[in-house]
């Protein structure tokens, strides 16, 4: 067995195991002996089977065998302070459970020490659970955005971040309403100065109203342009529990619907992530597709808060860029696998709920396959992020974003009386990784070859 002492924590290095990937023209990259040969520049050089390498090669290779590589996921909707909070408010209302257990959670970071000494902890918690790139919302403090960009720099992680908005219904008890607006786009623009594109692109900014309910019209609009102009993403919520969409619906009565909010806003485009989207009408599924604004796939939130279930395959048939989110902690764990789980069991039970549509349209209401749930965490999630030519896949020429899992951790009766020839079949390995994912089973993972801290 491999060990932890083994593992490389700088590039360059060569990893010998099993390599399982997406790859970016469609199919799945299975190699049962593999290497994966990162250099120094912590790109991927050279991905081939053992048979086909050099004695040199093989020789200079970490033998992680039975050990499985595979890209790092990438997880596109989170919220850094709501980590502490996960497991806890099921099946609250949304907006009761962002006024009873949220806001007063993200209110505490307003003393920057705190996110100083959370923040490292909770990208160890992500990179233990296998994500390798996080989009997350923070809070409405600059401060404690500054320490949690400062922390994801130090650790290692890609990450997006940006500072919430909200001038309305805030949480920020201290300062003077009328001047938020101008300054929640100040801090933003400061913020993005700062850390935008800082260590060669590893970290980004978002600009990050949070949902319509809580941000103007006015909000909205100038968050859209700041986003243009500065070159960043820029992130909200939409369509996630019918509370909240009658809410926007009363605010916003000149608009068709709630699409329409971001749209009039200038808000829809490639650059933008949408968390949710699960009770969108037609029109509004088109105009996503037609502006190519990607969507953040959230089912275990949307199943522990009960806001619903998106018809994902509806969703992919339309054409919209699909990735995945934890969402913790509307979400109850960072775990992309687990993410995947409770997505795949979710389009089951909206299977059996509508035999009648599943009859009529069959292509629609096709269950994904594990490959397919895989993809969707790793390249899906890449190119909801336009990153889907710098990581999402192991392919020679990205980023050698990666992960190590042991498959023996999932094994039901375990390791030692594991039959490692039932899951020769890639989807039958990737497929236990999701049913029985457990806590302990990403051995490892890298960012550009860098070995980040939290697996054990
Ligand atoms: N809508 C607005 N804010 C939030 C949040 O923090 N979590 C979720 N799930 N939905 C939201
Ligand atoms: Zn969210």
């Amino acid at each position: 067995m491999p060990s932890a002492a083994s593992l490389p924590p700088a590039p360059p290095f060569t990893l010998r195991a099993r390599v399982v990937s997406p790859l970016g023209e469609g199919g799945v990259l299975d190699l049962a002996d593999g290497l994966v040969e990162v250099d120094d520049g912590g790109r991927i050089a050279a991905v081939s089977t053992v048979d086909d390498a050099s004695p040199e090669t093989v020789g200079s290779a970490v033998d992680l065998r039975p050990w499985v590589v595979m890209p790092g996921l990438v997880d596109v909707h989170a919220h850094l302070p709501q980590v502490p909070n996960a497991g806890l408010g099921y099946a609250l209302p949304l907006l009761d459970w962002l006024d009873r257990l949220t806001f007063p959670t993200e209110r505490s970071w307003a003393d920057p020490d705190l996110a100083e000494r959370l923040a490292p902890a909770i990208f160890r918690a992500f990179a233990a659970s296998g994500t390798t790139t996080v989009l997350a919302y923070g809070v409405v403090y600059e401060a404690a955005m500054d320490a949690s960009f400062s922390a994801a720099e130090a650790h290692g992680i890609r990450a997006i971040l940006g500072k919430v908005m909200m001038d309305r219904l805030t949480y920020d008890e201290t300062i003077e309403p009328s001047t938020i607006l101008d300054r929640t786009l100040r801090e933003s623009a400061d913020l993005a100065g700062r850390w935008h594109g800082a260590d060669g692109g590893r970290l980004g900014y978002a600009v990050t109203p949070r949902f319509a309910v809580s941000c103007t019209a006015e909000l909205l609009a100038e968050s859209a342009a700041l986003a243009r102009d500065l070159g960043c993403w820029w992130q909200s919520h939409v369509s996630e529990d019918r509370g909240e969409i009658a809410e926007v619906a009363r605010l916003f009565p000149e608009a068709r619907d709630y699409v329409d909010v971001y749209d009039r806003a200038g808000a829809l485009g490639p650059r933008s992530v949408l968390a949710h989207a699960i009770h969108l009408s037609a029109r509004e599924e088109a105009r996503l597709a037609e502006t190519g604004t990607p969507v953040a796939h959230c089912p275990t939130s949307n199943l522990f808060i009960g806001a619903g279930v998106m018809p994902l395959t509806e969703r992919l048939a339309a054409g919209l860029a699909v990735g995945l989110g934890s969402d913790v902690s509307g979400g109850p764990e960072l775990s992309l696998f687990g993410v995947m789980r409770t997505g795949a069991y979710a389009q089951q039970a909206l299977r059996s709920l509508a035999p009648e549509r599943a009859a009529m349209e069959p292509d629609a209401v096709e269950p994904l396959a594990p490959l397919d749930w895989l993809r969707l965490a790793t390249l899906g999630g890449a190119r909801a992020l336009g990153l889907d030519r710098v990581i999402g896949s192991i392919e020679v020429g990205k980023e050698a974003d990666l992960i190590l899992v042991d498959p023996g951790r999932t094994a039901p009766l375990g390791p030692e009386l594991d039959d490692a020839d039932l899951l020769v079949d890639a989807s039958l390995l990737v497929s236990r990784l999701i049913f029985r994912a457990q806590f302990d089973m990403v051995r490892a993972a890298w960012v550009r070859g860098r070995q980040l801290e939290g697996p054990s």
